[in-house]
């Protein structure tokens, strides 16, 4: 049985996802259940908690380094699961994923350049474009049939129209849910080389993919103007305030010109936790990965089926991977401000607006299900009451 909460809670913590003051500005009240931030409520893999313990244990933190180790296991653990063959020698690390990509943005653009992203999208990537002075380029997904899919004609127009340096791509995608396939890739990579334009892949939700669905890495497709962000342990591990983040890619002068910058500013240096942590996640954290996967997976498809079963006016979005799920609440046909109250303050939740993620219908919320099924189910089962009495 996977376990969903911790052996203990009585261990004081500062996670912002249960801050009081955080959801009191947020949300204008702390009396909510919180599923905004895309981390997991559950306790991690017990070889990642005794390899800590062994260090805690040791009681010296003389410096110790050990990468190599790192990227072996990572590219052990993409060749077993994903059938991608990484070369261990082509990574370098980054203290997280969002140092990668700021890093990468400013290595690889100039001011007043344009980074395309595909909106709606993980807000960050914006936040970190406008920050270095760039220009955020948006590519907005189109839905089909209630699926979303990219605008490849607007893509192409985008490109040409000349100011694009780098595409940042989400490989899967926060937060729609979309696991990109492989010819939807090579469709983006035939046009990006077209116009020689970098590609820069977020793939740290990458593990997290639903059954019927397959990962794809840009690592994979032989684009030479690519970068991959992979391997991260911060989402199918759980490892979200220690993980770094992990550049990949197999040309030679753009992975040099990275690796030069993060040895000037001492970013390769690696923290003896986190480095233990990851070695043991992916050396030994298979089992407790499968049973994490398929944990939510059937959170995913309790949700689907509660919400056409009980609340069909509302869109649903199905997730092929990741754990973030994606509503358009429209179909209430209630105003914003009406819908926030429903949503905090009856039915208690702590959703992620939509128009953090440049989504301009104000209907939208993302919600992250990698919590105990029982919590969700009552958390939606308060939903609907809230709606009924509207
Ligand atoms: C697509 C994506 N990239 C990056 C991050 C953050 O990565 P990190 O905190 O490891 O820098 C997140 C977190 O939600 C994410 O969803």
């Amino acid at each position: 049985m996977f376990q969903t909460t911790p052996e203990r809670n009585d261990i004081d913590n500062k996670f912002i996802k249960y801050d009081s003051k955080m959801l009191g500005q947020v949300y204008g009240t702390s009396d909510v259940t919180p599923y905004w931030i895309a981390d997991m409520d559950f306790p991690i893999a017990s070889p990642i908690t005794h390899a800590m313990q062994q260090l805690v244990s040791r009681e010296s933190y003389s410096y110790e380094f050990d990468s190599e180790t790192v990227f072996q296991a990572i590219s052990k653990w993409n060749l077993d699961r994903h059938n991608l063959d990484l070369n261990p020698n082509h990574f370098v690390q980054v203290p997280g994923v969002l140092t990668a990509i700021a890093l990468l943005i400013r290595e690889f653009s100039h001011e007043g350049d344009g980074i395309l992203i595909q909106t709606p999208v993980y807000h960050q990537f914006r936040r970190l474009i406008e920050s270095a002075g760039r220009k955020a380029v948006a590519n907005t997904l189109k839905i089909e049939e209630g699926h979303y899919v990219m605008d490849f004609k607007d893509f192409e127009r985008q490109l040409k129209d000349g100011d694009v340096k780098v595409v940042l791509l989400c490989n899967p995608h926060n937060p729609v849910g979309r696991v990109w396939t492989k010819s939807e890739l090579q469709s983006m990579v035939e046009i990006a080389k077209k116009y020689n334009v970098l590609i820069v892949s977020d793939e740290v939700h990458a593990d997290i993919v639903f059954e019927g669905s397959t990962f794809t890495s840009m690592a994979s497709l032989n684009y030479d103007n690519s970068l991959t962000i992979i391997g991260s342990p911060a989402k199918n591990f759980g490892l979200n305030s220690i993980s770094n983040g992990y550049i990949y890619s197999d040309n030679t002068e753009l992975r040099e010109k990275v690796k030069a910058t993060t040895v000037a500013m001492s970013l390769d240096h690696g923290n003896a936790f986190t480095t233990h942590a990851t070695i043991a996640a992916y050396q030994q954290g298979k089992e407790w990965f499968d049973a994490f996967l398929a944990y939510t997976q059937n959170t995913r498809d309790w949700i689907v089926q509660f919400m056409a079963n009980e609340l069909p006016q509302i869109n649903t979005f199905v997730p092929e991977g990741t754990n973030q799920i994606w509503f358009d609440f429209s179909g209430l046909g209630l105003e914003p401000e009406q819908l926030k109250v429903l949503l905090t303050q009856q039915a208690k939740l702590a959703l992620t607006p939509g128009t953090w993620f440049s989504e301009p219908n104000e209907n939208f919320y993302r919600m992250n299900f990698a919590s105990p099924l029982d919590q969700i189910q009552a958390s939606f089962e308060r939903l609907k009451i809230s709606i009924e009495t509207l």
